[in-house]
């Protein structure tokens, strides 16, 4: 039997905990694949910090060292930034080797050249875990496109926010202090800016819009407002009419031109999104065939982030679903609109 061979980059809350899954439950994923799968190495920055990682596995900071040590078959990405992470992950896509990633503000910034990429090494590139969490909305999103026109998205797409703006209501606790138990959970970006500025939905949202229009939108003309400077008071205020401050990342369709915004708004008790407490993102979803749908699940945190890098890992094995989505970018508004009239 051949096995496949695994490289992570990154080992903090994400990768670890990917680590920590596919070397306890190498059975489950035997079975599951159909061949034995191995971590052949694991790429860091700080070669000094201590890890439990087994004898036998690369450890290094450096990427041709990785990426030269073996035939790897498939990288995970879980680092921070832009670069280096998108240079390596040319690389690797180049050579013919899949990717799987969590990083949206790389693909945000890269995801176009990066699909050009693996379509010139024969290579996939999968990105579950980038968007929602554990919530699966990329493959839920590509499965309705394949027959849906999609007018409305709705979303809360940072977990630290949602966490931040519940914990300040709920438990009255300090905007700071929040912030500190979201960092400790492993909720939090490196840089926590990105969470409560509202770069990290916006970048998500620039995702949904690559699958949605096939294209992102100039970012100049993105409304982008985090949560940073809500109060108690800010908060108290809106309750006291029945509705709750939720930071929403939307896309939706005025006159046949598609509008994003992020930014915090009131949403009245009824509001799909009125609900979501804690760290949980939700997506409401308007398709013309489907229906109006919500996803709603942990957004952020060790496990449901592994466990959608994994669901990807284990797609590109799947004799079955060993295929690209096909999404028909050309249904449009028009199409809907004449079925609404043929009903
Ligand atoms: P952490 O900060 O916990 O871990 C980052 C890891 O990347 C560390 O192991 C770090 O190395 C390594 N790293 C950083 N820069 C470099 C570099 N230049 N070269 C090599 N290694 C590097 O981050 P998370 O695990 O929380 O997040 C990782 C990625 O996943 C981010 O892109 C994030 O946006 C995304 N993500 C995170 C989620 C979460 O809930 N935390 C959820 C969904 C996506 P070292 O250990 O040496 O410091
Ligand atoms: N910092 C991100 C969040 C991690 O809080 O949603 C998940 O993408």
């Amino acid at each position: 039997m051949t096995t496949i061979k695994v490289a992570l980059l990154g080992f903090g809350t994400v990768g670890s905990s990917v680590y920590q899954i596919l070397q306890s439950q190498q059975s489950k994923f035997e079975r599951l694949i159909g061949r034995k799968v191995e971590i052949v190495g694991v790429l860091i920055q700080d070669e000094t910090k201590q890890r439990d990682i087994a004898d036998g596995i690369l450890v290094t900071s450096s990427f041709e060292e990785l990426i030269n040590v073996s035939d790897i078959d498939v990288i995970i990405e879980a680092i921070n930034g832009i670069e280096p992470g998108a240079g390596y992950l040319h690389k690797a896509l180049e050579k013919g080797v899949h990717v799987v990633t969590a990083n949206k503000e790389l693909l945000a910034h890269e995801g176009k050249s990066l699909r050009e990429t693996a379509d010139t090494g024969n290579a996939q590139l999968k990105y579950e875990a980038a968007v929602a969490g554990g919530v699966p909305i990329i493959g839920t999103l590509q499965q309705l496109l394949q027959v849906n026109y999609i007018s409305n998205v709705e979303a809360i797409l940072n977990g630290t926010s949602n966490y931040i703006l519940t914990e300040i209501a709920e438990n009255k606790v300090s905007f700071q202090e929040a912030l500190l138990t979201a960092q400790k959970l492993g909720y939090a970006e490196a840089d926590p800016g990105n969470d409560v500025d509202g770069w990290d939905a916006f970048y998500k949202l620039m995702i949904l819009s690559d699958l949605l229009l096939g294209d992102q939108p100039d970012w100049t003309q993105v409304t982008r407002r985090g949560i940073r400077g809500i109060t108690l008071a800010d908060i108290q205020a809106v309750e006291t009419a029945g509705w709750r401050i939720k930071h929403i990342a939307s896309l939706q369709f005025n006159k046949g031109k598609a509008q994003l915004r992020v930014e915090p708004r009131a949403v009245p008790q009824g509001h799909s999104l009125y609900e979501v407490a804690g760290v949980d993102n939700a997506v409401a979803i308007e398709g013309d065939l489907a229906g109006n749908l919500k996803l709603q699940g942990p957004g952020a945190g060790a496990l449901p982030t592994a466990s959608a890098i994994l669901e990807d890992f284990v797609q590109l094995y799947k004799k079955s679903d060993n295929r690209k989505p096909v999404i028909d970018t050309t249904f449009s508004a028009e199409d809907s609109n004449r079925l609404q009239d043929w009903l």
